[in-house]
């Protein structure tokens, strides 16, 4: 009965996280070296709302906010990474943050001051026209690892050995 029960429970999380690698991205996180570079290059400031699109672990959401006291809002589809970032933020005690478990796609952007991806090419290509519905003029995107094709960033941080980091105003 208990195998059973758990069984269950395991495909309750796995669908919906192997739903989000295929419409979104699957999980693999920014290395923890380049979210600092991140923090300071994109000027996040206490009293920004910094969004984050897919929140794996919750690493990024921890990072912003420890080091810049903006507030957090991560947006996760995969119900086990969602309570693994719940976690991360508690045990971090965070206090200004909010966590939606749901697709994205669907979310209401509008108010965020900056959004941080790291997607997939395609994925990023159906994302930027909702960033340009809603998001208010000179919001910044920064995607980690993949340019958005057609945009054009006004910073970028150069990989060498790691991925580099696009960094996007709208217009
Ligand atoms: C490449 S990982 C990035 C994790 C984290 N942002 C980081 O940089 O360490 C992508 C994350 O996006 C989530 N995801 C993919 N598609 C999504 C969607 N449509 N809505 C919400 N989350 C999604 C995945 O479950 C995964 O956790």
């Amino acid at each position: 009965m208990l195998e059973l029960a758990v069984a269950i429970v395991l495909f309750i999380l796995a669908i919906p996280t192997a739903y989000a690698a295929v419409i979104g991205a699957p999980l693999v996180l920014t290395s923890k070296s380049r979210v600092r570079e991140i923090i300071d290059k994109a000027e996040i400031k206490e009293g920004d709302k910094f969004y984050e699109l897919g929140t794996g672990t919750g690493r990024v959401m921890v990072a912003v906010a420890k080091y810049s006291g903006a507030k957090v809002i991560g947006i996760e589809l995969s119900p086990l990474f969602y309570l693994i970032t719940i976690l991360n933020l508690k045990i971090n005690r965070v206090k200004k943050y909010e966590l939606f478990l749901e697709n994205f796609f669907k979310s209401d952007l509008r108010g965020a001051d900056i959004i941080f991806c790291f997607l997939i090419p395609r994925t990023m290509v159906k994302l930027k026209e909702k960033f340009s519905k809603e998001l208010e003029l000179g919001a910044k995107v920064i995607s980690f690892a993949f340019p958005i094709e057609g945009w054009v960033p006004y910073e970028i941080i150069r990989g060498g050995k790691k991925p580099s980091v696009y960094f996007y105003r709208t217009k």
